[in-house]
């Protein structure tokens, strides 16, 4: 019996398996298109002929694949085989995903953990590797030698098995905001004449400035505290109206200043000018996707 199965062999799936694999694991794997467990199989992998094949294979199945429903349908077709196994689903999802599968999984008798990886597949297998998990904390027990060979940083959220993805996808709203907002940046200095690859130095280097503004901003909600600004929502607008009128000027798309206008606006108009950067979360709370979608 091997020790561990990993079903799914994307770039994301590939790498899980080749860090367990390099660690010295006896590992089973399972994927759609066989061809790419050629290489693991090359390195002592083996390659099952059907998912519940791979996961009777093992005590541990791990499975990332693109997303749960393509999971959910491999798994249907090996339910009778899960029973008293750990299944660890690593596949991105949304927390109900993952309250769904969870569901599922211990109306088969398996025992399940649901996780996150927040690296690319070339950072998986590191000492700094983060893996959020949450679910049963024996299946973390029973895992634990595999989850270590994938991922030296691992953050254990508790039972309430929609708390990893919930952080990862706090996580991703926090970078892809970031992220979305360097790429006008880019756009910025391309109409200057300004090297974007100077831009990211730069803000390389004052990462944990701007770390710490996120972490006051985190303590601000935490606490409810929006009185006495160092930065007001006032100043903060008037910085992204700036964004606007420079695209305007330059002739560049104006997708992100709309995006960061469009939410100061909203506090403005609720009255929050003079508040912390903070109370944007108010306006946030006042109303949900399904109203928004309604207006
Ligand atoms: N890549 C990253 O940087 C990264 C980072 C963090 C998390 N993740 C997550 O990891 C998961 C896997 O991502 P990935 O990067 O490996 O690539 P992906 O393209 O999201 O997923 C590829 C995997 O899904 C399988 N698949 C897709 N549709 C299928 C279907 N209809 N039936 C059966 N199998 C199907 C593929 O099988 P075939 O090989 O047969 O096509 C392959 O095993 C995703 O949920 C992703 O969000 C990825």
């Amino acid at each position: 019996m091997s020790e561990v199965t990993v079903i799914g062999l994307g770039p994301m799936g590939h790498a899980l398996a080749r860090a367990l694999v390099v660690s010295g694991q006896r590992v089973t794997v399972w994927n759609r298109t066989a061809a790419r467990a050629d290489e693991l199989v090359r390195d002592g992998a083996v390659l099952a002929s059907s998912a519940a094949a791979a996961i009777a294979a093992s005590p541990v199945t791990i499975v990332c694949v693109h997303d749960y429903a393509v999971a959910q349908q491999m798994l249907d077709g090996a339910a009778e085989v899960l029973a008293g196994r750990v299944l660890i689903q690593l596949s991105t999802g949304t927390p109900q995903d993952a309250r769904d599968s969870e569901r599922w999984a211990h109306a088969q008798g398996a025992d399940y953990l649901d996780g996150a990886i927040l690296a690319t597949p070339t950072q998986v297998g590191r000492p700094d590797t983060p893996l959020f998990l949450s679910g049963s904390e024996n299946a973390l027990a029973r895992a634990e030698a595999a989850l270590n060979a994938i991922a030296g940083t691992r953050m254990y959220l508790g039972d309430a098995v929609g708390r990893a993805p919930a952080w990862d996808l706090a996580t991703l709203s926090c970078l892809f905001g970031a992220l979305l907002g360097f790429v006008h940046g880019a756009r910025i200095c391309e109409t200057e004449g300004l090297a974007v690859g100077d831009l990211g130095v730069m803000i390389a280097g004052i990462a944990p400035v701007l770390g710490e503004m996120i972490k006051d901003t985190a303590d601000d909600i935490q606490a409810e505290r929006y009185e006495n600004p160092d930065s007001s929502i006032k100043t903060c607008a008037m910085g992204s109206g700036l964004f606007a009128r420079q695209a305007r000027e330059a002739g560049i798309d104006d997708a992100f200043p709309a995006f960061a206008v469009g939410l100061f606006d909203r506090a403005l108009a609720a009255g929050y000018a003079q508040e912390r950067l903070a109370a944007i979360v108010k306006v946030l709370r006042a109303s949900s996707a399904v109203e928004r979608a309604g207006s």
